[in-house]
């Protein structure tokens, strides 16, 4: 029994269970069953339709443009490892990807140069020659699959800060000030609202003999969080309990008068987590959903900023990030991975940099920029072997990833 993404592996499958229809409260079921074919032939699969119909490359009509005239980051000379003497140009606010073997150096080029030489970091030794182009990177932030919390204190909205914005909404209501409610007393991690026998957290925790501690709903609150008085205020008939009861996609519709409230909601709806309850505990996400929901909060972060310097009437250079990811399409849906490839893609149009070690072929053929290391793996490896539009690597006769990612490029060709 093999839970698996792999087009080929599928193919290979005597046997297929595929779940759905959707993700999260819109899944559970099972759609299809049967061999590959009998799949395919079944329109309420997700799984078959998107098989059936590949993602054109590139998935917006055009790429952007690499050219020499732009700004780059360079950097010069860097060893460590496998890695000798290596040269490394990335063009800035452009979607860039390595590819290459397992054990060619990706990680290592990625972690051990490009990361701290990007943030500015003096190498403990030797690592680099030089540096040039890092000044406009206002932060480097690595974006992986794993947990953003491991409390049931943290959440998706205190995650998004939706908490900060909830509490000033509930606090600023008639029946709040009337009562003298702060914002203080609608959290649920501190203040006077909270209840008082698991201090907001819903649960408590219970130690047992000889057994790891159980968390258990609060029977003083019924898992509600916060004391009865402060349930009782409500917005739009909603306390601010039932309101973290919403799905982001509910709660872009509700809040809509509210934009900083709808605003990471609906995001979080064009990327296909609308399905997530805001007040769902952060480690109940599974690494793939943790990840874009990462994505979607820097996305959320920028297009605020943005709305507010459009609102004040000022042009603000857009902060720039250089987001780092490692492999984040490991155990996505083909689904789930063009999502990711569009949230990709939203990130580099607000104006940031981002690289990408990936191995599926939709995402290198996505690229702006594609850096393939090898040409194997060890001390076989460590060099660049080719770098270019994905197009360019595919015609290198030296890539091992070259052949793969031609027939890709020819397949999600044909119309
Ligand atoms: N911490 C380490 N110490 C020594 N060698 C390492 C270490 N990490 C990786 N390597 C070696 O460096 C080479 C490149 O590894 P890595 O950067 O992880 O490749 P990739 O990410 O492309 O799979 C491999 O030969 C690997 O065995
Ligand atoms: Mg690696
Ligand atoms: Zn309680």
């Amino acid at each position: 029994m093999v839970v698996e993404h792999d087009e080929d592996t599928m193919r290979a499958a005597d046997h297929i269970l595929d779940l759905g229809p959707g993700a999260g409260v819109h899944g559970g079921e099972i759609v299809a069953q049967g061999t590959w074919k009998e799949i395919g032939k079944n329109n309420a699969s997700a799984t078959a339709r998107l098989l059936g119909s590949p993602i054109r490359h590139p998935s917006r009509g055009q790429r952007r443009p690499v050219r020499k005239s732009d700004p780059w980051l360079k950097i010069r000379g860097a060893r460590i490892r496998t890695i000798r003497n290596l040269d490394l140009d990335l063009p800035l606010h452009r979607l860039n990807a390595f590819s290459g073997v397992s054990g060619s150096g990706k990680s290592t080029l990625l972690h051990e140069i490009l990361l701290p030489a990007a943030s500015g970091r003096k190498p403990r030794e030797r690592l680099w020659k030089s540096v040039a182009g890092a000044e406009t990177i206002d932060r480097v932030v690595e974006v992986d699959q794993s947990p953003i919390g491991k409390t049931p204190r943290s959440t998706v909205a205190t995650y998004l800060g939706l908490m900060d914005e909830l509490r000033t909404l509930y606090a600023a209501l008639p029946e709040a000030r009337q009562a003298g409610f702060t914002a203080s007393h609608f959290s649920h991690n501190a203040g006077p609202g909270r209840c008082p026998a698991c201090d907001g957290a819903g649960t408590v925790r219970i130690q047992m003999n000889f057994l790891p501690p159980a968390d258990v709903r609060c029977e003083e609150c019924g898992g509600h969080r916060w004391k009865q008085e402060i349930l009782s205020v409500r917005y739009r008939e909603k306390s601010i309990h039932d309101a973290l009861h919403l799905s982001a996609e509910q709660a872009a519709e509700f809040f809509s008068a509210q934009p900083r409230l709808a605003t990471p909601c609906r995001l979080l709806a064009e990327t296909g987590l609308g399905y997530l309850q805001l007040g769902q505990t952060s480690p109940t996400l599974s690494g793939g959903e943790a990840q874009r929901l990462k994505l979607v909060t820097e996305l959320a972060a920028a297009q605020i900023s943005a709305d507010q310097a459009r609102a004040r009437g000022r042009a603000r250079r857009p902060a720039h990030h250089l987001f780092l990811l490692e492999e984040p399409t490991v155990g996505l849906h083909l689904a789930d991975v063009r999502r990711l490839i569009d949230l990709l893609h939203r990130l580099v149009d607000a104006g940031h940099t981002v690289v990408v070690i990936e191995h599926h072929l939709d995402v290198l053929a996505e690229a702006d920029h594609l850096l393939d290391l090898g040409p194997e793996s060890g001390e076989a490896g460590g060099r660049i072997v080719t770098q270019g539009t994905p197009e360019h690597v595919a015609a290198c006769p030296a890539s091992r990833t070259a052949p793969f990612l031609r027939s890709h490029l020819t397949r999600s060709a044909k119309p």
